[in-house]
């Protein structure tokens, strides 16, 4: 008999074939994120349940008495109830290493963005201000050359510093939890304690999953520390960062500029601060979000699920939850 498994996001039809070949399933194909009710009778009997991004609370996890593995089509799991999975020895699987370069792109095309200022000389140009030829009031910030600060080198920092160093020959400083001495040999990056790193990066880059340790990881004496021209980037998850003290930075010109894929509360809400400001590009939480990327993941994640369903170990178990 093969396993019982819910999709709860839509797939590729190539991963829903695999998923055919070893499973029963059922799935959600709503653009929109599946309502918790509906959620909770789909998964009463599965042992298995794909998802990305909801939240597996243990309260979730009761209505699943059946529940052997949960993979989710993302790198980042803060949406596992890690406590929860262990006492009930729910499996816990995540996509890392396909989607490095592509969010790393994403994060150099946020720093170009707020340091040349795109969108809003896009902007300018399609509502027909562009009156006259050269005009300082357009100028930007350089990019190359400059100083970026990584707070977080795992994969993805590390795909970002090579970017920085080799493609516009930047100084690289990062910071970790523990140093790193073949990413400094790599890529010329050097470890700074984060105060050191927060007063000498023109780009402060926040790259660290959340936890329970990172919440709240860059608040107002943090921003306090960062030089006026220095531009943040969040691409992680939007509690890294308290919201409110990055508004009042950008208002008061204690730093210049921002770009953000990630926010406290997604989707962002329309009479958001942000929303009306200048000096800040915000995306969608599109980090990973090629075709070729997310059907990568997707792929992967299936892959994880099916392992596990079958008593294999699957590749990707999140490390809280290896034994
Ligand atoms: C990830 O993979 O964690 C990205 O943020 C998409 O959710």
């Amino acid at each position: 008999m093969k396993p019982k498994v819910f999709i709860a996001r839509p797939v590729p039809p190539e991963v829903e074939s695999y998923i055919a070949r070893h499973c029963q399933y059922k799935k959600w194909d709503g653009p929109e994120a599946m309502p918790y009710d509906q959620l909770v009778k789909e998964i009463a009997d599965v042992e298995g349940l794909l998802t990305s991004g909801g939240k597996l609370s243990a309260e979730l996890l009761d209505h699943a008495p059946k529940l052997k593995a949960v993979s989710t089509m993302s790198v980042g799991y803060d949406n596992f109830d890690l406590e929860a999975m262990k006492e009930r020895g729910i499996i816990g699987t995540n996509t890392p290493g396909v989607l490095d370069d592509t969010v790393a792109d994403l994060i150099l095309a946020l720093m170009l963005g707020v340091a040349r200022r795109v969108s809003e000389l896009d902007a300018y140009v399609k509502q027909g201000s562009w009156k006259r030829g050269d005009n300082e009031a357009l100028f930007g910030l350089d990019v190359h050359h400059k100083t970026v600060g990584i707070i977080g080198m795992g994969r993805i920092g590390e795909a970002v510093a090579q970017r920085a160093r080799f493609g516009f020959g930047m100084d690289v400083l990062y910071h970790n939890r523990h140093p790193k001495p073949e990413t400094e040999r790599k890529f010329g990056a050097a470890y700074a304690e984060m105060k050191d790193l927060l007063r000498h990066s023109d780009f402060v880059v926040l790259m660290t999953p959340l936890t329970p340790q990172t919440r709240g990881l860059i608040g107002r004496s943090e921003f306090a520390l960062m030089k006026p021209s220095s531009i943040f980037i969040n691409a992680s998850r939007g509690q890294t960062v308290d919201e409110e003290a990055l508004i009042e930075a950008l208002r008061e010109g204690r730093i210049h500029g921002a770009g953000l894929d990630v926010f406290e509360r997604e989707p962002i809400q329309p009479d958001h601060p942000l929303l009306s400001m200048h000096n800040v590009v915000l995306l969608p939480h599109i980090g990973s979000a090629t075709k070729q990327t997310r059907d990568e993941m997707a792929m992967l994640a299936a892959e994880n699920l099916v392992a596990a369903l079958q008593g294999q170990t699957p590749p990707n178990i999140v490390p809280e939850l290896r034994d």
